[in-house]
């Protein structure tokens, strides 16, 4: 197959505008579908890749939802065939890692809504999945298909997205399209857009960017041949890079723009690529958001490091005159793995991500949106507390041999996702969280229910546990960085670097159970989670 570049328009998912009251109560159905993802024959036609999706897109269709007010969603599992008997999974399954205690016939799904002020009945847990029709649950599921999911959207205007959780495959339901945006709005957002600060919906858009292989039929490609002796084949792999970009579902796609302000919401829904974003011709990335809120002032970004999980809010300024019938390219030169892994030189296909074309006459009806110095918006203040939990990212072999990515505490060392809860802050407290990155490689890690803050990192040394991994005699060999100002804001992923030490600061605010992860997704899968328990733990 081919993959011409810069062609194909740039999907724009279909909106659910759930902030009408007659949308407060939606569903969104999985199934299986073929998309024109941007693949080309060697003759020139289309080619159709069979995916996964939401009410039959991939990505999912963009939920509109306002602050404070709650809406409803029922996740509807239907990847079955058309007898409606259970589809097989489109990817190779490592059963060794997931799915042996699953019952079977039916895929498992768990939707979670990222960045979300969830309740834990609704939060998408790795064990709320539930195959077709819900025959089959896992323990955690509390729903049935006709008890849909509560979001009260109880926190500010975000870049929110939903994406499949369900544990040991959520790399492959993700890779096989389970993603789409939710905005969450408010009315200091929507002030924003009224005085024209903020360019208002029309030219408001979501990017999602995942990077994916292909058969030569044009199909979804998933490595899974081990990569040690004796290992099960299909295996779960450390990581996983494509070299084909597609955002929002299209392979470099480009989008046709009026010489005006846009925001792009750019989300990197990858498995474990990182990006470094920049834009040709000189042009910068205004920031305007990170995670779960916008930030005080726009931040000039000429470089944008995007990890897995990660939104970043954007505006850029299309308007100069010697941009008019330019096209302009977001590059990324970020090494994989992520930071000292291979570089992607400016030659490689993953260097290119999408393009802009200036060519579109300025829609004189909707006025300019020049950027405010500031958004006269500050940051919530950052809640204090003595309270400090001292955790680790570790990495292990499993009993095949394989790396095996893991959290833990400072003092008991690594743990697996099944191993007791070590996590359980009470309710409405507020805790610093430490956490020490003893590999090689960045992880983001994402907690689930809270919007935090970066505190700051350092370097450090310390005794490892052969055995445990327990972290001991610990020194900081540098002094402790603020984040910079685009990571400063409310956030729910942040990637740790190797050798350093991360301080994070959020207020637990709802009972039960929740989970805490590396954002790449095959290390989630195998096995960088855990779970933690917010207030009294059930005996
Ligand atoms: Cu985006 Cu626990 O996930
Ligand atoms: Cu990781």
């Amino acid at each position: 197959n081919a993959v011409p570049r810069f062609v194909s328009p740039l999907p724009i998912p279909s909106v659910i505008d759930a902030t009408a009251n007659k949308n407060r109560s939606i569903t969104m159905t999985v199934s299986q579908f073929r998309q024109d993802l941007g693949l080309k024959s060697a003759a020139g036609n289309p080619l159709l890749t069979t995916v996964w999706g939401y009410n039959g897109q991939y990505p999912g269709p963009t939920i509109l939802a306002q602050k404070d007010q709650s809406i409803q969603v029922r996740w509807l599992n239907r990847l079955v065939g058309p007898t409606g008997a259970p589809l097989p999974h489109l990817l190779p399954v490592d059963h060794s890692i997931a799915w042996t205690h699953m019952p079977t016939p039916g895929v498992p799904i768990a939707t979670h809504l990222h960045g979300g002020h969830t309740e834990s009945d609704s939060d998408g847990l790795p064990d709320a999945w539930y195959t077709p029709y819900a025959q089959n649950k896992g323990p955690e599921y509390k729903k049935g298909e006709n008890i849909p999911y509560t979001y009260d959207n109880s926190q500010e205007a975000a870049t929110l997205w939903y994406h499949d959780h369900t544990m040991g495959i959520t790399r492959l339901n993700v890779y096989a399209g389970l993603a789409g945006f939710y905005l969450l709005t408010d009315g200091t957002e929507n002030g924003l857009r009224q005085s024209r600060h903020l360019p208002d919906s029309r030219y408001d858009i979501g990017l999602a960017i995942q990077d994916r292989l292909f058969t030569a039929d044009g199909q979804l490609f998933y490595p899974s041949e081990p990569e040690v002796a004796n290992a099960p084949n299909p295996s779960v792999l450390p990581e996983f890079f494509g070299n084909i970009i597609l955002v929002n579902g299209k392979a470099w796609p480009v989008l046709r723009v009026e010489p005006r302000q846009y925001r792009f919401r750019l989300l990197n829904a990858s498995d474990s690529r990182f990006y470094n974003l920049r834009l040709t011709q000189d042009l910068t990335m205004w920031q305007v958001g990170s995670d779960c809120g916008l930030l005080p002032q726009p931040v000039a970004q000429p470089e944008l490091l995007l990890a897995p999980g990660e939104r970043k809010d954007v505006v850029i300024d299309f308007s100069n005159a010697a941009l008019r019938g330019r096209t302009i390219l977001i590059t990324n030169d970020a090494a994989t793995p992520y930071p000292d892994g291979d570089p992607v030189g400016p030659h490689d296909s993953e260097a290119q991500i999408m393009a802009f074309r200036v060519d579109v006459p300025l829609n004189a009806a909707y006025p300019l949106t020049p950027l405010p110095a500031s958004f006269h918006k500050p940051l919530p203040p950052v809640p204090t507390t003595t309270t400090v939990r001292k955790l680790i990212l570790v990495e292990g072999e499993d009993e095949y041999g394989r790396l095996l990515p893991m959290l833990g505490t400072m003092q008991q060392g690594a743990m697996e996702h099944h191993d007791p809860i070590t996590e359980n802050p009470a309710l409405n407290s507020t805790e610093i969280w430490e956490i020490y990155n003893l590999t090689e490689d960045a992880h983001p890690v994402h907690l689930h229910l809270v919007s935090f803050r970066v505190l700051g990192s350092r370097t450090f040394t310390g005794t490892v546990d052969p055995h445990t991994a327990a972290l001991s005699n610990v020194q900081f060999t540098g002094p402790l960085l603020p984040p910079e100002p685009g990571q400063a804001g409310l956030k729910d992923t942040y990637p740790i670097a190797p050798g350093q030490v991360t301080r994070l600061v959020a207020t637990f605010d709802r009972k039960g159970l929740y989970a805490w992860h590396c954002h790449i997704l095959s290390h989630e899968d195998h096995d960088m989670m855990r779970p933690f328990y917010v207030g009294k733990m059930p005996a």
